[in-house]
């Protein structure tokens, strides 16, 4: 269960960090929650600005888990983020692997840390949701909030219990699967791969993009390709 230990800070670098500088004293399912980050991170070593009143929380899941099968962390997650946004009437989409966007910006991140070599034994999964943030600056066509779209304040204690609830509510499975690909913006998209213009045909449960080139097919991995030109 995620959850049955909450680790609640102030500040914190990043709660991806903490959990790795703690990773033994701390409980299969730990969810750690910061109020702030002062080093927060995103994927590609993009950093996470992490100002009072959005969420940042990070769990861990301790296991034996083949490479193959650590995209679930990625399906599982961004649906349960899109489901907890629903109880805000938002309606949220996935741009692949896991930004979720609602009306065409930015509103959550998921960066998904692993430790192992052949086995995975740690995954880390850390969450940032806009909640009540109202001035993105100068990405502000690009990101937005829950409070930007629906206007007042989110308590953010009631929205993690939701958060937590949807998140051991999603199990990997079919199910899981097909509703990411449903909410999933990439598909038919076109990309620049290696130089040359390719269409995203299909994600793969292994979370593999299959895209095309010159009527040919081909499998890229998702560490292996950024998508910022989509949106
Ligand atoms: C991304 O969209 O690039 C992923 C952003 C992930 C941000 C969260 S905030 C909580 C956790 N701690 C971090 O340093 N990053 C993640």
């Amino acid at each position: 269960m995620i959850g049955k230990q909450i680790i609640c800070l102030d500040t914190v670098s990043s709660t991806n960090d903490y959990i790795k500088n703690n990773i033994d004293t701390l409980e299969d399912g730990c969810f750690v929650i910061a109020q702030q980050q002062t080093c927060g991170r995103g994927r590609h070593n993009n950093s996470w600005v992490s100002p009072l009143g959005n969420l940042y929380c990070s769990y861990l899941v301790k296991g034996n888990y083949d490479r193959e099968n650590i995209f679930e962390f990625h399906t599982t997650t961004s649906i349960a983020i899109i489901k907890t946004l629903e109880r805000f009437s938002l309606s949220g989409l996935i741009k692949f692997p896991n930004d979720i966007i609602v009306n065409s910006k930015k509103i959550a991140g998921i960066l998904i840390e692993t430790i192992g070599y052949e086995k995975i034994d740690y995954v880390i999964i850390g969450i940032g949701i806009n909640l009540n943030q109202r001035d993105f600056f100068d990405l502000s066509s690009k990101a937005t909030s829950i409070s930007k779209e629906v206007g007042g304040d989110v308590n953010i204690e009631s929205f993690i219990d939701v958060l937590l609830a949807g998140i051991n509510n999603t199990k990997a499975n079919e199910t899981t699967f097909s509703e990411y690909l449903n909410k999933s913006i990439v598909i038919n998209r076109k990309i620049t791969y290696n130089g040359n213009e390719s269409i995203i045909k299909q994600i793969k449960p292994n979370g593999k993009l299959v895209l095309e080139n010159s009527n040919i097919l081909f499998e890229v991995n998702y560490n292996e390709i950024s998508l910022s030109e989509i949106y």
